[in-house]
């Protein structure tokens, strides 16, 4: 059976450390599921109608890579979509404790469900969406650590 791996999170925005992981996992499993959490964040600086569009636009050249969002439990979203694999990328050790939470509740939840995590690019090691959100807002560059198309949506929101 082909192997569907599910990525979720919050993407608010997609950076290059997420385009990093999704072409890995495009690369180690038969398909992979870009998820979109639809709530997630308190306040999105990008609904989840753009954070889907900028993805797909992104992705549109793979044809193993779909976007799609969720609601509610992500065990049971996984297990809605016949998927065997959760994918979350693993930057740093500070990382380490809440996704460890995270994949043991979710085994709980579902034990036939995997969670596998992924390196990205060391380059991309230390970038987080929060990050991106706070140093575009106070002026400073993020060239080369978001997708172009993203860059170019900062600063048409913070202006
Ligand atoms: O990009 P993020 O914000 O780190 O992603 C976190 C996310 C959305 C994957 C996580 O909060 C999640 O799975 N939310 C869905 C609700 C759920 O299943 N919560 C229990 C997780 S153990």
């Amino acid at each position: 059976m082909p192997t569907l791996a599910i990525y979720p999170g919050s993407f608010d925005p997609l950076t290059n450390g997420h385009v990093d992981i999704i072409t890995r996992g495009a690369r180690l499993f038969d398909r992979i599921a870009v998820a979109v959490a639809m709530n997630s964040e308190k306040a999105p600086l990008f609904s989840v109608a753009e954070r889907v569009e900028i993805a797909r636009e992104v992705f549109k050249a793979t044809s193993n890579v779909e976007v799609d969002t969720f609601d509610g439990l992500l065990v049971d979203y996984v297990h809605r979509r016949h998927a065997q694999v959760i994918v979350r990328g693993l930057r740093a050790i500070s990382d380490f404790e809440y996704e460890f939470q995270m994949a043991l509740m979710n085994r709980r939840l579902n034990g036939r469900i995997e969670t596998v995590f992924m390196m990205p690019a060391e380059q991309y090691s230390y970038i987080s969406s929060r990050l991106i959100k706070e140093v575009f807002s106070l002026g400073g560059g993020v060239h080369g650590l978001v997708p172009d198309m993203v860059e170019e949506r900062l600063r048409q929101k913070v202006k």
